[in-house]
């Protein structure tokens, strides 16, 4: 039986919106509501306390328009709720699990490297999904701090020596350590997915989440017989703050425009 009910993506703020372009891209149809949490972003340097708690208030949020299934596009969420207790009423698909499925299929040579927020990094999310998985696999981590603030600036060309620089900076132990797979464990990375490669070179293959979690998403759907049976889709945006960056960050992230006047703004501490 088709089910015509939206996709609920949340994210801490506009970044997710690079999970839902892969959604978007592998199940055009599908209806979604999407919830960046702008006022409170962002998630990667808060403790994991207030991390649940924003998660189930955005839970509650996407719950309250009638979603079919939660995705969490957030890497900074998915780490911290991957070992919590959580139960909602729809199935719910976290950005880690199937991250690390692909990098773990994909490494030859059982190095594999995991970039994200200090939060994300500091859980150990990513490795403890991949040495489950295989334990012979040697997982490297670092936390890149800056590259959030440098995508939702636009700086993000691979020709820019200053945007090179800071990239290497964080990735050169990565690339010391030999990993032949590296996972862009947080929202905004794979908008930088070209100069990660000029910097880690051709041999080293990039996971992106979103994609890894949209075909899992498509997959459920299928099996379960629940994809929607319409045939435009459409898409409606809520934030908790409504800031002057966003249309241009939105597109950068999206790739596509959004239109500024049909974004809603909502109370998230009233949910
Ligand atoms: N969305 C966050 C993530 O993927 C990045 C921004 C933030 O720190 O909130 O980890």
């Amino acid at each position: 039986m088709s089910d015509k009910r939206p996709i609920g993506i949340f994210d801490s703020g506009l970044g997710g919106l690079t999970v839902m372009k892969e959604i978007v891209k592998l199940m055009p149809n599908e209806n979604i509501v999407y919830f960046g949490d702008t006022g409170r972003v962002p998630y990667g340097t808060r403790s994991r306390e207030i991390i649940n708690k924003y998660a189930m208030q955005d839970e509650k949020f996407l719950l309250n328009n009638d979603v079919k299934l939660i995705v969490a596009a957030c890497g900074t969420v998915s780490s911290v709720v991957a070992d919590t207790k959580h139960s909602l009423p729809v199935p719910f698909f976290e950005v880690i699990s199937y991250a690390a499925q692909m990098a773990v299929k994909a490494t030859k040579n059982k190095k594999i490297g995991v970039i994200g927020t200090s939060a994300t990094i500091n859980s150990g999310s990513h490795k403890n999904k991949i040495l489950e998985l295989d334990s012979t696999i040697q997982v490297f981590t670092n936390a890149c701090t800056l590259f959030v603030p440098f995508v939702e600036e636009g700086w993000i060309s691979a020709d820019d020596d200053v945007v090179l620089g800071m990239v290497s900076k964080y990735l050169e132990p990565l690339k010391q350590s030999g990993v032949d797979t590296l996972i862009l464990g947080c929202t905004h990375y794979p908008i930088l997915c070209d100069v990660i490669s000029k910097v880690m070179g051709d041999g080293v293959t990039l996971i992106n989440p979103g994609e890894a979690l949209a075909l899992a998403v498509k997959q459920y759907l299928d099996d379960s017989d629940t994809a929607t049976d319409d045939t435009t889709a459409c898409y409606d945006f809520f934030v908790s703050d409504k800031t002057a960056a966003f249309e241009k960050t939105a597109e950068m992230l999206l790739g596509r425009k959004i239109d500024y006047n049909q974004v809603k703004q909502v109370d998230i501490d009233k949910i």
